[in-house]
């Protein structure tokens, strides 16, 4: 399944700009996400697309705006995958260390709650 993510940049209730808007995208992507892993699924969260060809295939009103997608489905055979994509997949997957941006007191300062051992 191939899923468009789409906001309202307004609250319903009063037309007011939503700046949570995209946390909130951020959230329900996450809970998807895990609620499918723990179903056995897979999920791919996507920015590279086309906000406004979305738009203009799906007439998506102004206020709402496309922001990412996700490819959700049941993992094939590695085997199947072309080499590029087969090496991206399979390699081991890396994690910036949380003193590279968990702070505190001051921006660029690891927290002692992340360098203490
Ligand atoms: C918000 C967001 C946008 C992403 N956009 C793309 C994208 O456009 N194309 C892509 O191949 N991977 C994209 N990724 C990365 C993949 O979804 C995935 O997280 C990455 O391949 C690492 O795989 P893993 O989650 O299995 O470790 C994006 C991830 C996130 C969280």
């Amino acid at each position: 399944m191939l899923v468009l993510s789409v906001v309202s940049l307004r609250f319903a209730k009063n037309n007011k700009d939503n700046r949570a808007a995209v946390h909130d995208l951020g959230l329900a992507s996450a809970s998807l996400s895990v609620e499918a892993t723990s179903r056995g699924l897979s999920v791919h969260q996507m920015i590279g697309i086309l906000p406004d060809n979305a738009r203009a295939v799906y007439q998506i009103p102004e206020h709402y705006e496309t922001w990412t997608a996700m490819a959700i489905g049941y993992k094939a055979d590695p085997a199947l995958m072309p080499d590029d994509l087969k090496t991206r997949d399979l390699a081991p997957r890396q994690r910036k260390p949380l003193k590279d941006f968990v702070f505190a007191n001051q921006w660029g300062k690891a927290s002692p709650l992340v360098t203490k051992t």
